[in-house]
């Protein structure tokens, strides 16, 4: 036995009694009552009873124990030239005044707070003193459009925004404040105060009487203590697409976030105090959330906040600089990241200049990795590369491997096996395990574990619907796969409508609602086409009404903006194809799974019901154009 079949053992046979243990790590107010109410909630609740502050955890306690002058966010940042560390002392110093700043202007327990930000420290500092008012921050990645922004502070209804004046793309700059004001005007429910950080590349003007600098009302506050808060009380809100329509509000609860995330860095990663940890992601994504900000600062690490990219921030040598100037132990990234990498350095001509002495593992999640990156960076790096397979409503690992336990041999194309907490299984339609090595749907036995969403913000029903009722008594991940003989999950495609580009999550059926509102679009449906570096990019399949004279480009190019408009950058949607008509069910249902499986280049079966087997073969050609 191995020290993870040991330790999954041990979870499995009390579960209970094992997150008991693991939550004695933290710094609780008052400790919690039991570790899990099955009665509370909809599926139980972890920790209730227990009262703790996560900022206090994961800032001030390190102070209180001497860890003051240790790094605890590095900021790099090759979009600026800049490099910056903010030690636990400056990091407290900050966070409890901007808490201040927040108090002053009416924040309190409970009130959210939605955070639109690059990648600078103050998106980690506004985060943390969200968390220290005992406040609910909702951080929206900076690359969705005003309408997106709009649709989540109408949802979140926030008493403040904290944003700054602009991001920094390469080439270009990308202003927030334009779109935080169209955003709030689209929005029925405005928020009192807006913060802004002006930004020396494109600062911008303030609106009197709601806007302020960011900076001066921080440097003014006085200091504001951590405020107590029920484990059972929310921490944040991030919203993730959902199939269709409005995206979903993701809750994370206080205590079980705290359990978990401390527990993981040692487990999973293998990391503890002192140690540099880089997750090279986005605050505004739940890697960013997790493994940027709360999980290394609540082990007393030093985390890399990094603002630019893996290639042309100046070059495919950037995370390699990176690693080696700033100690990096642990990286964890994407695989669109490595793919970018590799297309640029095949050769790791770049990577063999720096000192990569102290880096001792790559950790790739968010999508599914092809097991030539993972090949290719084993070779070049020389140390384990570990596939670990999440959603944003796990907010850790449900697979992996575990450094802390020990790795067992990987295997390219595979998760690895459930991490202690999660019981992952695959079943059929019909609720039944199906035999090993077979594919079916990825379901976790109910109750998840801590950390894990214990509902969606204000939509207990939503949260039925779309999670527990496909397989009762069982959380549907909505990815499909497998188990193999020995335990090791691959996770193969997702069974909804959403489509992973770039590791980002985005929802077809969003982009489909944006085409269809195109006055010339009959009928369109927007499918996902395997791409070489991002997975997947979408594709806009579109019939035009009988009539329309515009030429086929000058449509597509409406389509391509009002996409980049509505939805934003981010859905990297470039590309929409007039077809004559969409391959359809003689009920006339589009064949979307067919044409999923067709632009993954997967093989498919012509559905028998198929209304013109014609049409598919046409639309075939299409997408397999498109493929790259
Ligand atoms: N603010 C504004 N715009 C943003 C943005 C942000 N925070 N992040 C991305 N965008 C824009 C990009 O500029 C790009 O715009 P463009 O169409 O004008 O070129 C568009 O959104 C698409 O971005 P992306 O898909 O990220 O592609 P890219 O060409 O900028 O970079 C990679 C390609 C592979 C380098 C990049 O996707 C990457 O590093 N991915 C890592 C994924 C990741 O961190 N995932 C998080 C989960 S772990
Ligand atoms: P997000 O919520 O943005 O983190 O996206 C979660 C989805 O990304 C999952 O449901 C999977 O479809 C996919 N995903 C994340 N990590 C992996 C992985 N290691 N292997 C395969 N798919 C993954």
């Amino acid at each position: 036995m191995t020290r993870y079949d040991d330790t999954y053992a041990r979870w499995k046979q009390d579960p209970v009694g094992w997150w008991q243990a693991a939550a004695q790590a933290i710094a609780w107010d008052q400790p919690p009552a039991r570790a899990f109410d099955p009665a509370m909630g909809v599926y139980g609740r972890w920790f209730p009873g227990g009262r703790l502050n996560t900022c206090f955890n994961a800032v001030d306690r390190h102070v209180t124990a001497g860890r003051g002058k240790q790094a605890a966010i590095i900021w790099d940042s090759p979009m600026t030239g800049q490099v910056e560390t903010i030690t636990y002392a400056q990091l407290l110093d900050r966070v409890a005044r901007l808490a201040g700043a927040l108090a002053a202007r009416g924040v309190a327990k409970g009130d959210r707070v939605v955070i639109y930000m690059p990648m600078v420290p103050e998106a980690a500092i506004a985060m943390l003193a969200c968390a220290r008012l005992g406040a609910v921050h909702s951080v929206v990645f900076g690359g969705f459009a005003a309408a997106e922004l709009a649709a989540r502070i109408a949802d979140a209804k926030p008493r403040a925004i904290v944003t700054a004046s602009c991001g920094l793309e390469p080439g270009r700059i990308v202003k927030y404040k334009p779109l935080i004001d169209a955003a709030i005007a689209l929005s029925p429910h405005k928020p009192s105060s807006v913060l802004v950080l002006q930004r020396p590349q494109s600062p911008c003007e303030l609106i009197t009487g709601r806007d302020e600098d960011l900076l001066a009302a921080e440097a003014t506050a006085a200091p504001h203590p951590c405020v107590s808060v029920e484990a059972t009380d929310p921490l944040y809100i991030l919203y993730t697409s959902g199939t269709t329509g409005a995206p979903k509000g993701i809750l994370r609860d206080t205590g079980g976030h705290a359990v978990a995330l401390h527990n993981s860095m040692s487990m999973v990663y293998g990391v503890g105090p002192g140690d540099v940890f880089w997750a090279a992601s986005d605050v505004g994504w739940v890697v960013g959330h997790s493994y940027i900000v709360y999980a290394p600062l609540l082990a007393g690490c030093t985390t890399v906040l990094f603002e630019g990219k893996p290639v042309g921030t100046p070059d495919a040598g950037t995370f390699w600089r990176v690693c080696a100037q700033h100690g990096v132990k642990v990286l964890f990234t994407a695989p669109t990241a490595i793919r970018a990498i590799k297309k640029e350095d095949p050769e790791g001509l770049h990577l063999k200049r720096h000192d990569l002495s102290k880096l001792e593992a790559l950790f790739l999640a968010g999508e599914r990795c092809d097991p030539d990156t993972i090949t290719w960076s084993q070779r070049l790096l020389g140390k384990p590369v570990v596939d670990h397979w999440w959603q944003t409503e796990t907010g850790w690992t449900i697979t992996g491997n575990f450094r802390g336990l020990g790795l067992f041999p990987t295997k390219p194309g595979s998760g690895g096996k459930p991490a202690p907490g999660y019981d992952v299984v695959v079943l059929d339609e019909a609720n039944q395990e199906v035999p090993r090595g077979q594919i079916g749907s990825l379901a976790i036995r109910l109750p998840l574990p801590p950390s894990c969403l214990p509902t969606l913000f204000n939509a207990d029903d939503r949260f039925r619907d779309a999670y527990l009722s496909a397989h009762p008594g069982y959380y549907s991940t909505a990815d499909a796969g497998m188990i193999d003989a020995e335990g090791y999950v691959s996770v193969m495609c997702r069974t909804d409508d959403i489509i992973n580009v770039a590791g980002h999550r985005l929802s077809t059926g969003a982009m489909e609602e944006v085409l269809a509102s195109h006055p010339d679009v009959a009928e369109c449906a927007v499918v996902g086409v395997r791409d070489t570096l991002k997975g997947q990019v979408p594709l806009g399949l579109v019939v035009l009404k009988s009539g329309v004279a515009r030429a086929d480009a000058e449509i597509a190019t409406d389509l391509v903006t009002m996409v980049r408009n509505r939805i934003g950058p981010v859905a990297a949607f470039k590309e929409a194809r007039v077809v004559a008509r969409l391959p359809k069910t003689r009920s006339g249902k589009i064949l979307r799974a067919t044409l999923r499986k067709i632009a993954d280049g997967d093989d498919y079966v012509v559905p028998p019901t198929i209304d013109d087997p014609l049409i598919l073969e046409e639309v075939t050609g299409v997408l397999r154009a498109a493929m790259r």
